[in-house]
């Protein structure tokens, strides 16, 4: 039991010592603050607030506390290696590119990777071979199926990794029983960005997740949905003979002062889920369920589930909630937010309600009742609008890699006069944040009229210097 929660019991055995602090951060514990800072975040979080000294370990040569909190992490996860993130499931995907591939290596991923994706194969140097996305009925991405993998390996034989993601944003699942033996038998190591499910390996109700399925480097943003503090995740790897290029990797992407706070509460919330995540999940699963149903039975509202999926596993703790009645997505968000109700994202077609660690009885029973005095008021009826979805056009061709693009000389045209000319930056309309053209890829005249269409119908868009996207920038 000591070491059950390793670095917490040692940042706490630290502190009760309580010595003189003649090392960063400079608050010395928390002192001189502002007092609205202090009214704000409470002293403790600044007492705790220490760095690597004698006794804390260092996140880059773990040898104490954290690795012992680390390997407990890989045990609770099934991996032979754990590494912890304070920059996110940003920095474990970058990391993952780093130490897999060389410059001009070929990664396979579906085009609606996270844009960290991008930064990684910047970093790395390697050329993505990208997969279309397909969408449900409601507009949302589908997870990648292993024909479309097998299809694209075929195509490129030499491909070293093969990128995927799963959950998606919105909780679809890969079946890797089919995935896995296609990568196997190609030779291809497996690289899952499981940032939206960290919580699968604590109950048997979640689908089944990537360590335990056969992946190779699993990436998890921890902070999403198990309790940790924004800003942390974990990397797995199934087999640590590949250990210290991670390690490597690693401390090129993640700051050589990392936050205690932000470690300590990885160390917490693995202990805490180890103990108590089987239960936990299994009664928010329940709660989800019920909620699912509730809202399904409104005729105003869809909840989406089994029934939408043919067969395609979910997470159910993702509440993907949409109108019948032609409301979009973000005219939704909008009379939710009337009721004091944050979601976790909007798109043309629905949204998002995220379930997590937090969330009880109370927090599922007012969403559903707030949904429930909706569907009874005039709110819908004043909004009704149409949800079409617009069909993305088709991947453009590239002439450039990620990095080539990144180092090259750019200038900026009118989106007009783009068709034909190289982008130098990321254009993806967001939510899905599936991007349109990626830095190295040319400009099609479908592109820029999709990009014009959609700006008439204010979506926002990331990547873009000009956000307007009356200009965009091209090499030069
Ligand atoms: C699928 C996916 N991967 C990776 C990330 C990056 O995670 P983080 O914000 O923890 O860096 C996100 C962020 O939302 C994401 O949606």
């Amino acid at each position: 039991m000591k070491y059950n929660m390793p670095l917490v019991e040692g940042l706490k055995e630290h502190l009760a010592k309580n010595r003189y602090r003649f090392h960063m951060p400079g608050h010395k514990g928390g002192n001189n603050l502002a007092p609205q800072i202090a009214e704000l975040l409470g002293e403790k979080a600044f007492k705790a607030d220490f760095t690597e000294i004698e006794g804390l370990d260092d996140l880059h040569n773990p040898q104490g506390v954290i690795g012992v909190a680390q390997e407990l992490a890989a045990q609770c996860f099934g991996a032979e290696e754990t590494f912890f993130l304070v920059n996110g499931a940003t920095s474990g995907i970058e990391a993952a590119l780093l130490a897999t591939c060389k410059p001009g290596d070929i990664v396979i991923a579906p085009r609606n990777v996270h844009r960290s994706f991008l930064s990684g194969l910047i970093l790395s140097g390697a050329r993505p071979v990208y997969i279309e996305v397909n969408y449900s009925a409601q507009g949302l991405p589908l997870p990648l199926s292993s024909d479309q993998l097998r299809e694209k390996i075929k195509d490129h034989p030499e491909t070293k990794a093969a990128f995927v993601v799963s959950p998606t944003y919105e909780g679809l699942c890969i079946n890797y029983e089919e995935l896995i033996p296609v990568v196997k038998e190609a030779g291809v190591k497996l690289i899952v960005d499981e940032a939206h499910g960290a919580h699968f390996y604590f109950s048997p109700k979640f689908p089944k997740p990537a360590l335990t399925s056969g992946a190779d480097v699993v990436i998890h943003g921890s902070h999403k949905t198990i309790g940790s503090l924004t800003q942390t995740g974990m990397l797995h790897l199934a087999d640590s003979r590949d250990r210290d290029g991670f390690q490597k990797a690693l401390s090129m992407v993640q700051s050589t002062s990392p936050s205690y706070l932000l470690m300590a509460s990885l160390d917490g919330a693995r202990a805490h889920l180890a103990l108590e995540g089987l239960e936990l999940f299994n009664n928010l699963v329940e709660l989800c369920t019920n909620a699912r149903r509730e809202i399904n039975a409104l005729s105003a509202f869809w909840c989406l589930s089994q029934e939408h999926l043919a067969g395609l596993a979910y997470d159910p703790t993702k509440l993907v909630i949409g109108s019948a009645t032609g409301l979009t997505g973000f005219q939704l968000e909008s009379v939710l937010s009337a009721y004091y109700i944050d979601m976790e994202m909007a798109a043309l077609g629905y949204v998002l309600a995220l379930v997590g660690v937090g969330d009880g009885e109370e927090t599922l029973k007012y969403l559903v009742g707030v949904l429930k005095s909706i569907a009874k008021s005039n709110d819908l009826k004043h909004n009704q609008k149409q949800n079409g979805l617009i069909p993305y056009p088709p991947l453009p061709k590239a002439l450039l890699s990620p990095r080539e693009a990144y180092f090259s000389s750019t200038r900026e045209v009118d989106l007009r006069d783009a068709e034909g000319k190289i982008a130098a930056e990321l254009i993806a309309p967001y939510p899905p944040g599936v991007p349109l053209i990626c830095p190295g890829e040319v400009f099609t005249a479908e592109i820029v009229e999709y990009i014009k269409e959609l700006y008439t119908k204010g979506v926002r868009w990331q990547g873009p210097a000009d956000c307007t996207l009356q200009k965009v920038k091209i090499i030069d």
